[in-house]
């Protein structure tokens, strides 16, 4: 895997740069965006210098859908192999530490090209989020010195994110960090609240769950663990 990068000091959004400059294996990297978006069009806080924001654009190899697994996979086993934390996944893109989000992941595909953008979003040694997200949006380091540097996080992803889809093991590497797997979740459908538990996977990354024995599969949406 060789990936060709350019670093920004200051980006609208990556994710932009990177459908406006498509070609395989050709990743942007941003100290600062102005323009983040998250999924379902939202706004996602950055900080300057204090995350990783980047957004990778490639011809797929193999299913579409299986990009977001195979993306949070290898933030996880990168996080871990250079550090000694012990993230986990909430279905399907969110990386989370200590119960807070400190990383996402936005699988985009132009329907007129043949190529995907991954971006990512990590919270890297970030302190200072808005009032509403502080219960919930957290940093991979917080008050300590980090004992790595963006750049080598940003390296090991990549050569995790190549590893784990030669070797097809994303998908065990995914299960055994998920945060909601044998758990009760929640989730909307039609303007109701349905309680679930979740199971498991499809092969394709949607998540299965129970609920009162009615087995379902949900391909696209959130699901938040049940709060008690
Ligand atoms: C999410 O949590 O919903 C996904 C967040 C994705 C944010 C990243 S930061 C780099 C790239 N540029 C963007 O505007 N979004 C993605």
């Amino acid at each position: 895997w060789l990936i060709e990068g350019s670093v920004a000091k200051t980006s609208a959004s990556t994710q932009l740069d990177a459908k406006e400059n498509l070609g395989d294996k050709k990743l942007f990297i941003a100290d600062m965006q102005t323009a983040a978006r998250g999924r379902f069009g939202r706004q996602y806080v950055t900080e300057q210098g204090k995350g990783i924001y980047m957004s990778l654009s490639l011809k797929p190899s193999t299913d579409i859908k299986n990009y977001t697994i195979l993306t949070a996979a290898a933030i996880t086993a990168a996080i871990e192999t250079l550090t000694s934390k012990k993230p986990q996944i909430k279905w399907v893109n969110d990386i989370y530490l200590d119960n807070k989000k400190i990383a996402g992941v936005l699988v985009e595909h132009l329907l007129s090209s043949d190529y995907i953008i991954i971006g990512i979003g990590l919270n890297f040694n970030q302190l200072n989020f808005p009032l509403d997200l502080r219960d919930k949006a957290g940093s991979l380091f917080n008050e300590e010195t980090p004992p790595i540097t963006r750049t080598q996080l940003i390296a090991e992803i990549w050569r995790q994110f190549y590893k784990l889809q030669a070797d097809e093991t994303f998908f065990d590497i995914y299960r055994a960090h998920s945060f909601i797997l044998g758990k009760t979740v929640e989730f909307e459908e039609q303007g109701e609240t349905i309680i679930a538990t979740a199971v498991d996977l499809t092969e394709h990354g949607e998540l299965i769950v129970n609920t009162g024995g009615l087995i379902k599969v949900i391909s696209s949406g959130e699901v938040s663990l049940k709060k008690w």
